[in-house]
């Protein structure tokens, strides 16, 4: 028998060029293999939908304790994180915030986040041209997010900046990375200098303090989890948003639709977020060696999960290209799944729904111009996207 050289391919997947537009890179390696090893990054890719959820299922094999990122120093800072971290510590990790972020606890801050929709959809509704990343999209996550986690009142300025160089260092040794690692360690800086109460009382930050005191975790978890709970619930919500203002102002039929019925804002928030994932992929590393299809990857290989390829992939989604607010895909990879998946998906729901809720209720049609795209190793999203005219009710 002969056995069949392992797919591989030199397609850097974190070159300018395929961060501006990666879906012909991940049809390619869809096409080319199950699994595909990456020279330039020296690393193994699961481009197809299958094998990635098999993947975020098997943690034990597929672990995240090694770290998530393809570099070392990255993976360094993720020691003893939620992020980074396998069960049982990470469920010991994870329950310190996961009962504040279920969707019955946030219950009590859903009118407040539509109340505050509203108030913001009212106001540039009335201003008429605005930037719809900047203007629109950044404001409610930056504010939801810090107000939940109760942070001093002087870092809003910075978190933006923050939790961009937080995701782009989970790429390899670029000069990304390189940049972000600098920023990311002066969060980390700053988060260490803060206590218990430096944090609003009853906050989310401020619960991550009482469980160190009451011995559930460590002192030395606290800043780790403020900083995954503060980053991870900005970039990612910020572009889910800007990304929807896109394709439904590019797409006026589906917008159309989807003020015809309302009902449809959840099912619509799901194909916005199967159709341009906010983060991309994430690492995982080999525990033990394994074939996928007929490719052997040995142990210890680090291996890139494409969510971004996997949510358009012609197995799972047929004509995955296509915007369609009806498709309803609720089994899309973007917030990740099993262990890890996301702790803030209710969350960001709530944020995006009571946007495009807003929205519909005022807005005919959203006229936008010439987006600009943000590149991050990660994180898909825009520098901005203007918003030239809206037709509005009335
Ligand atoms: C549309 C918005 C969001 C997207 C696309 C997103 C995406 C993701 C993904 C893909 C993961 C899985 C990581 C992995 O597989 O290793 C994750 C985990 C996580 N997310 Fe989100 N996220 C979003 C919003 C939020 C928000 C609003 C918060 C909190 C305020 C949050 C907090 C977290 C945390 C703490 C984890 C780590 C969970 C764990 O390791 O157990 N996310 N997110």
């Amino acid at each position: 028998m002969t056995i069949a050289p392992a797919p591989h391919t030199d397609i850097d997947l974190f070159s300018d060029t395929v961060l501006t537009d990666p879906y012909p890179a991940y049809a390619a390696l869809r096409a080319s293999g199950a699994a595909v090893y990456l020279d330039k990054t020296d690393a193994w890719a699961l481009p197809r939908y299958e094998h990635i959820r098999a993947a975020l299922h098997d943690w034990e094999t597929f672990s995240s304790d090694a770290g998530v990122g393809l570099n070392d120093v990255v993976n360094g800072f993720l020691v003893g994180t939620v992020l980074g971290t396998d069960p049982p510590q990470h469920d010991t990790l994870r329950s310190v915030l996961s009962e504040q972020l279920a969707p019955r606890a946030l219950r009590k801050v859903k009118d407040d986040i539509e109340a505050s929709a509203d108030k913001l959809v009212d106001a540039l509704v009335t201003r008429g041209e605005f930037d719809a990343v900047t203007d629109l999209a950044a404001a409610l996550p930056l504010s939801v997010v810090f107000d939940l986690i109760g942070l001093p009142e002087h870092a809003r300025e910075d978190m933006l900046r923050w939790a961009d160089g937080t995701f782009t260092v989970f790429g390899p040794m670029n000069e990304r990375t390189e940049k972000g690692l600098g920023v990311i360690q002066e969060m980390f800086a700053w988060l260490g200098t803060l206590r218990a109460e430096d944090l609003k009382p009853g906050s989310m930050g401020r619960a991550i303090f009482d469980a160190a005191a009451a011995g559930k975790i460590g002192q030395d978890s606290c800043v780790p989890l403020l900083a995954a709970y503060t980053t991870a619930g900005m970039d990612t919500t910020i572009n889910a948003i800007a990304n929807s203002i896109q394709l439904f102002a590019t797409h006026p039929d589906q917008w159309d639709a989807l003020r015809a019925n309302p009902d449809f804002i959840p099912s619509a928030f799901n194909e916005v977020l199967r159709y341009d994932a906010p983060v991309q992929a994430f690492a995982r590393k080999l525990t033990r060696d394994v074939t996928i299809d007929d490719t052997h990857i040995p142990s210890g290989a680090q291996v890139v999960l494409l969510y971004g390829s996997g949510n358009r992939d012609e197995r799972q989604y047929p004509d995955p290209d296509s915007f369609d607010i009806q498709r309803n895909p609720v089994d899309h990879l973007t917030f990740g799944y099993g262990t890890h998946t996301c702790a803030g998906q209710a969350l960001a729901k709530i944020e995006a729904h009571a946007i495009l809720r807003a929205l519909i209720a005022r807005v005919r049609r959203i006229h936008v111009g010439e987006p600009a795209r943000h590149l991050n190793n990660v994180i898909r999203g825009l520098e901005s996207l203007p918003v030239v005219h809206l037709d509005i009710d009335g």
